[in-house]
């Protein structure tokens, strides 16, 4: 016996199954916009791989950078800063909004707001921190407590001191106070109820500029503006979670940046690493002297090490050199026009939104009602899958079925059209299979059992 690994087809018998259904095939190869199967099949990836891979999966320079680190440092002692660690920094500062200009670099999504909601309870001496409705911010304590759209049944209670702020969902609005337009009354009538439970030690607001998890939603103009006015009132700090957001997934380097509103501090992770586990936690001057100060400490095995940080660098090179900024907006808007079309021949679209290549489609039984059609969700995603198209659906009981699709930035217009041609079969063949089944009268069976389209997944 040795420990080479047989790599069986068979994959259940060795690992732990860790949340919603796992494609049937081992996947062997992913490539530009495309992942290939060990039966050879290609798909073509809408979900950028779990949202990371916007540049396209292994890019050149991603794959060049990973090699160039292999001749000069993989890892290092946590308290030795790389070149490449410096030079990350440095090129962030000159892209985020003024004045956050300092960094700190670790691997995932759930650890960036580990550290950023640390920072706000040791700046601020409070600790009381809230989320989104729908948000989701990791799976780790405290960065799993504020988020809402995640599983938290079965796990006991969360953080102490963790609050929910209703979503501003103008299709469905959480209050059931709005219908298509958010007048921020949701807003209003979350901080009431938080000020009157609160003990006084508050910390933090943690957002998504476009909450994804929840289901796409983009929040109204001006809603972060009040959101900041509010947090400023209470002496908390606003951070905001850009690890879908950042690096041109909406056409630009930062949804700060087109909504013209600086968090106090801002966590990116997916994109920035385009595949290769990397967060960064970005502040002020004032804020990380004051939390040094205080005695700051995120110490982990592999903060600032040096081979995700050249791969960062890579990234933000190849948006640059790529101009997917602008091709993010461009591809952004063929993919909404290609969406719309779709929706004068399916009834079941009900509402199209996001921005550049960040859309989400809802689907619904009637466009009036806005009953949620969950099963046509389910089985139009598994179906797209069948037919080379891997996307996800974001699927929660009070909240809808909403599509989410997110291809890499290099997306072609070939790409956009296969797409929307599976997407047109996938919906039409689904609509028939259900109008042929007799009426269960309950929604897919899969939603709360576990599917490859469950909701709890980010
Ligand atoms: C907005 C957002 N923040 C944070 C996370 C957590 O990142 P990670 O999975 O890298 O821990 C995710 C996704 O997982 C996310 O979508």
């Amino acid at each position: 016996m040795g420990v080479q690994g047989e790599g069986e087809a068979d994959f259940s018998e060795h690992l732990i199954r860790y949340g919603g259904d796992v494609y049937p095939e081992i996947v062997e190869k992913a490539q530009g916009c495309y992942v290939w199967d060990a039966a050879g099949k290609k798909i073509l990836d809408f979900t950028s791989g779990q949202m990371c891979a916007t540049v396209g999966h292994n890019h050149p320079n991603i794959v060049a950078a990973i090699k160039k680190s292999c001749d000069t440092a993989l890892h290092l002692f946590s308290g030795m800063i790389p070149r490449s660690v410096v030079q990350l920094a440095d090129a962030l500062a000159r892209i985020v909004p003024k004045p956050l200009k300092k960094s700190l670099f670790v691997n995932t999504g759930s650890e960036s707001n580990e550290a950023a909601i640390k920072m706000a309870k040791l700046y601020t001496g409070g600790f009381e921190v809230m989320g989104l409705g729908g948000s989701w911010h990791g799976v780790t304590g405290t960065a799993g407590s504020v988020s809402f759209a995640s599983d938290r049944k079965g796990y006991g209670p969360g953080m102490p001191g963790t609050f929910i702020l209703p979503e501003p969902n103008a299709y469905r609005c959480p209050i059931k106070h709005c219908r298509d337009k958010c007048d921020r009354t949701c807003m209003k009538v979350g901080f009431e109820l938080y000020d009157a439970q609160s003990t006084g030690a508050r910390a933090a607001v943690v957002a998504e500029p476009i909450i994804s998890a929840g289901g796409i939603i983009v929040p109204p103009d001006g809603y972060f503006d009040a959101l900041q006015q509010e947090t400023q009132k209470r002496g908390m700090l606003l951070i905001f979670d850009e690890a879908q957001t950042a690096f041109g997934r909406l056409g630009h380097w930062f949804a700060a940046s087109y909504l013209n509103v600086t968090p106090d501090i801002m966590t990116v992770s997916k994109t920035l690493g385009g595949g290769i586990p990397l967060a960064g936690v970005i502040t002020t001057d004032a804020i990380e002297d004051t939390c040094h100060r205080r005695g700051f400490s995120f110490y982990t095995s592999h903060v600032s090490d040096p081979l995700p940080s050249a791969v960062g660098l890579a990234v933000l090179q190849t948006i640059e050199q790529e101009h997917l900024l602008t091709r993010s907006r461009e591809m952004g808007e063929y993919l909404a026009a290609g969406l719309k079309d779709l929706q004068q021949r399916h009834e079941e679209i009900g509402d199209i939104r996001g921005m550049g290549l960040l859309r989400g489609i809802e689907l619904v039984k009637d466009r009036e009602t806005r009953e949620p059609h969950h099963e046509l969700g389910a089985l139009t995603t598994e179906r797209c899958l069948q037919l080379g198209l891997s996307m996800n659906i974001r699927r929660r009981p009070e909240r809808g079925s909403v599509w989410r699709i997110a291809p890499p930035l290099t997306v072609k217009r070939e790409d956009i059209d296969l797409a929307m041609t599976i997407f047109d079969q996938a919906l039409t063949e689904m609509k028939s299979t259900i109008a042929g089944r007799p009426r269960s009268g309950t929604i897919a069976p899969d939603l709360e059992t576990g599917s490859r389209s469950r909701a709890s997944i980010p």
